[in-house]
């Protein structure tokens, strides 16, 4: 996790600035171009920063456990139980093919959902607020567990730190 944070991530804040230097050579590119892969640039240059400051501090050497008693509610009456929810992650985390990000999120309801998405994408380009998110890109994992993504899921859910998912839910809840 330290190689993660200290090498992966600072290597992408340092590609994204270097991009954002180099504008000029967007500007090369025609209009059409641009606007063929400006989803993708965006979320390039922009989401995968929050994702990483999430992931950081949604986990904790403490941390595991059961959720919150507020957060464990939301998670019931969305998912049935706190047993279905978790294999719903699991298997979100799971079948996201190739690299993404496994996430709890709050929706425009208030209501909690379990999903997963492709590459950087972030549950805020759809309006939704993340509370709980885990990065299954293998840069996350290699280390400790090679290819095995579903150890590291297991693994990772022992060091979730639910007093600040539980922070983040009420702060999307509003
Ligand atoms: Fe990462």
């Amino acid at each position: 996790m330290q190689i993660h944070h200290g090498k992966h991530h600072q290597a992408y804040i340092t590609n994204v600035n270097t991009a954002l230097e180099g504008l000029d050579d967007l500007a090369a590119l025609s209009v059409e171009d641009l606007l063929r892969n400006v989803d993708q640039l965006l979320s390039i240059m922009v989401a995968d920063m929050p994702n990483h400051s999430l992931f950081w501090t949604i986990m904790s050497p403490n941390g595991g456990g059961n959720p919150t008693p507020e957060v464990a509610a939301a998670i019931e009456s969305a998912c049935g139980s706190l047993e279905a929810a978790k294999e719903q992650f699991v298997t979100a985390a799971t079948t996201r093919f190739g690299s993404g990000w496994a996430w709890v999120v709050v929706d425009e309801t208030g209501s909690i959902q379990i999903y997963s998405t492709a590459n950087q994408d972030s549950p805020i380009m759809q309006g939704h607020t993340p509370i709980l998110g885990l990065d299954v890109w293998e840069h996350a994992y290699y280390l400790n567990y090679q290819n095995l993504r579903p150890a590291y899921i297991e693994a990772w859910t022992n060091v979730i730190n639910w007093e600040e998912v539980a922070r983040r839910y009420a702060a999307a809840k509003g």
